[in-house]
Order: C-alpha cells, then sequence, then structure tokens
C-alpha cells in the first residue's frame, strides 16, 4: 500500500520567495472516479518552466507540483474503467496548473484526464512527444487542413532547437517538405540538419526591423512557436495563400502588422492553443501520431534525467538554451 509520494514542490517561502524542492507527501484517499497512477516518465516544457518560477498565469495555485504530461501504470482504478497495470497517459489543462502535475512518484485524477497509451508508444516516448510534440503534430495537421503540400514551396519553422520546434522540424520532413529551420544556436545547426532540416538560418535573419508591410514571399507555410519579430517577418514574408501557425510567446507577445499580408496574400494566420482542444480533436491526433504522423526514431530529440536534474534543466529551459525534449525520469 502506497503512503507517501516524492515530488517535486514548487512554494512560497515567508519572504514570499518562490522555492523548488524535493518532498514527500502523503497520497491520499482515492476519489470515486479518480484513478491513481505510478508514474515512469513526464517531460518539460515551457510552461513547465513557467509554473516553477511561480508565474501566476500558468501556476494558479502555490504550492504546486508542475508537470503538464506524465506518462506511467495504474495502481489503482477504482470505480472507474481502468485497471491496475493498465498503461496510460495523463492529459488535461488543469494538469500541473491548477491541480498537482506530473512531477510527482504517483499521482491521482479523474478518469476523464487518463488516456489508454498508444500500444505503438512507450511511455518514455509518449512523453518525449508530450504536449510539445502534440503541439507540433497540430500545428502539421493545420497546415494540412489549409492543403499546403510539400511541392508548394518551403515552410519555416521558428524556435526549431527547442521542444515544439524541434519535433515540428522532425515531423514535416518525413512528410517531405523542405524545412528551414531558424534558431538562436548556429552551433546547432548539424543537429537540426539531422532531424531533417534543408536549411538553417540564424534568428535576425528572420526578425526584419524595417516597418515594411510586405518583404518577399517566401513561405508555402509556417510554424512558429515564437511570436513577437519573427512572427511579424515570417507573417510579411509569407506567400500567397500559405499558412502560419502561431503557438508561442518566448519572443515576445506583440504582433506589429498591417493587414496587408491577410488581404494582398490571403495569407492564414492559425491560433494554436494545445491546451483547450477538442477531446475529439485531440484522440484523433494522437492516433494519428501513433499511425501516419508517427515521428521514427525519437532517441535524437531525447535527453533524459532524473528528478534530481529538474531544477538545472529549468534553468536551462528559461534560458532559451534547451535542445529537443528533456524527458524525465520519475
Ligand atoms: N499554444 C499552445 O498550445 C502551446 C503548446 C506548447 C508550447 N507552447 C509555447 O510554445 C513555445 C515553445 O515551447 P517549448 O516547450 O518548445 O519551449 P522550448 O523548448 O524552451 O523552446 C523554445 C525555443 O525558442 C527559441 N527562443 C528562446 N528565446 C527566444 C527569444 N527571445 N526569441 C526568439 N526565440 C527564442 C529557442 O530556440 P532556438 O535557439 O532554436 O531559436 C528555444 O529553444 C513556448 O512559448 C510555449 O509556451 C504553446
Amino acid at each position: 500500500m502506497i503512503t507517501k509520494t516524492r515530488c517535486f514542490w514548487v512554494s512560497k517561502d515567508d519572504q514570499e520567495n518562490v522555492v523548488r524542492r524535493h518532498v514527500e507527501v502523503d497520497v491520499e484517499a482515492l476519489a470515486a472516479d479518480h484513478v491513481r497512477i505510478r508514474v515512469s516518465y513526464s517531460s518539460l516544457n515551457y510552461k513547465d518552466a513557467l509554473a516553477a518560477t511561480g508565474h501566476p498565469g500558468v501556476a494558479r495555485q502555490l504550492p504546486i507540483i508542475p508537470g503538464i504530461d506524465a506518462a506511467g501504470t495504474v495502481l489503482d482504478g477504482g470505480d472507474t474503467n481502468f485497471r491496475s497495470g493498465q498503461e496510460v497517459m495523463v492529459v488535461h489543462p488543469l494538469f500541473g496548473t491548477e491541480v498537482n502535475g506530473g512531477y510527482s512518484e504517483v499521482v491521482q485524477v479523474p478518469s476523464s484526464w487518463v488516456r489508454p497509451l498508444p500500444e505503438q508508444l512507450s511511455a518514455r516516448d509518449a512523453m518525449a512527444i508530450g504536449t510539445a510534440g502534440f503541439t507540433a503534430a497540430q500545428s502539421v495537421v493545420e497546415l494540412e487542413r489549409h492543403s499546403i503540400k510539400p511541392d508548394d514551396g518551403p515552410i519555416v519553422v521558428s524556435g526549431a532547437t527547442g521542444g515544439v520546434g524541434s519535433c515540428a522540424v522532425k515531423l514535416l520532413s518525413r512528410l517531405g517538405f523542405e524545412v528551414f529551420a531558424v534558431t538562436g544556436k548556429q552551433e546547432q545547426a548539424e543537429w537540426l540538419k539531422n532531424l531533417g532540416a534543408s536549411e538553417v538560418i540564424g534568428r535576425s535573419e528572420v526578425n526584419d526591423l524595417t516597418n515594411r508591410p510586405l518583404l518577399s514571399a517566401r513561405w508555402a507555410g509556417a510554424i512558429d512557436t515564437v511570436g513577437g519579430g519573427v512572427l511579424t517577418t515570417i507573417l510579411r514574408s509569407a506567400k500567397p495563400y500559405s499558412c502560419v501557425t502561431a503557438c508561442g510567446l518566448v519572443g515576445g507577445t506583440d504582433l506589429r502588422l498591417t493587414v496587408y499580408p491577410f488581404i494582398l496574400r490571403g495569407v492564414t494566420l492559425q491560433g494554436i492553443d494545445a491546451a483547450n482542444i477538442s477531446e475529439a480533436r485531440r484522440g484523433a491526433i494522437w492516433s494519428r501520431i501513433a499511425g501516419d504522423l508517427s515521428f521514427g526514431d525519437l532517441s535524437p530529440l531525447i535527453s533524459e534525467i532524473d528528478s534530481n536534474g529538474l531544477d538545472d534543466a529549468i534553468e536551462t529551459m528559461l534560458a532559451g538554451k534547451t535542445r529537443g525534449r528533456v524527458v524525465i525520469k520519475m
């Protein structure tokens, strides 16, 4: 009988400073319609790094155990349809933000937040993909929905060495697209090319500081993960009837634009919100990830740490220095 769980705890000290430590907490009695899971793997997403700083827009309560992704084995399915030993993952917008998340050996969540792990994926693979990989897949699906095809021209991916960006580079290249990877880490150019990028370009090359409403049209599509000046530049250099997806804000939240990309080139700006996508669409995208939208060999993307390495990994991510996906063995 499990009575305690070790977890990564974010709280405030007496001086109101946010502190992070590893603690043991009691495992509560299993509530009705809840599932108790032994977490084998979690992952680090930008949202987790923000939650670990106590960012009020992400960590809606303190103390909190961050971790928006978790995969593992059912310990107790209670009165639900889940059975002990079943391999599962947890996906829900409140997990790791409003309620305790996956950086814990044991979690208890409502059954509606639990999905059986796709047969084709191990818990480690599912977490290597995690929210970042799902977001990349959702972005690719949006390009498809706008009928963007490899023959239409190159796709640009910003924040290319980050979690979402690197997953997008891999997925797009596997689908036969010519991928231009935008990065602030030129030293990772070879790694990006091995992931499938055709060209690697520096971030400053895709951050036009002029006020020109339109730039020469280059991109048939784009997966932007950084926002700000990079997204503005991409939109102004998007080809007629291209689609640009936007999911991130690490490069800024402002969009200084005119309407010209939309009314003179028919460009679509497609927002991506992986957290609040409908369950039906979420299920359909995970099915595709386990099928025709597979990531193939995930190992080049993965850096594996244990929970003791979380603090350093969070600082690295906040400094914009993460490469690929950080998987946490709990
Ligand atoms: N909307 C959604 O549903 C959703 C879901 C998942 C993630 N997100 C967002 O997507 C973004 C990426 O998440 P992630 O988990 O992939 O984070 P990540 O692994 O930390 O990747 C972010 C990457 O952005 C680049 N970058 C960092 N600072 C930058 C700056 N000041 N200007 C321009 N680029 C910068 C870096 O890549 P390079 O050095 O290669 O340029 C960095 O590795 C975050 O904003 C996150 O909140 C949104």
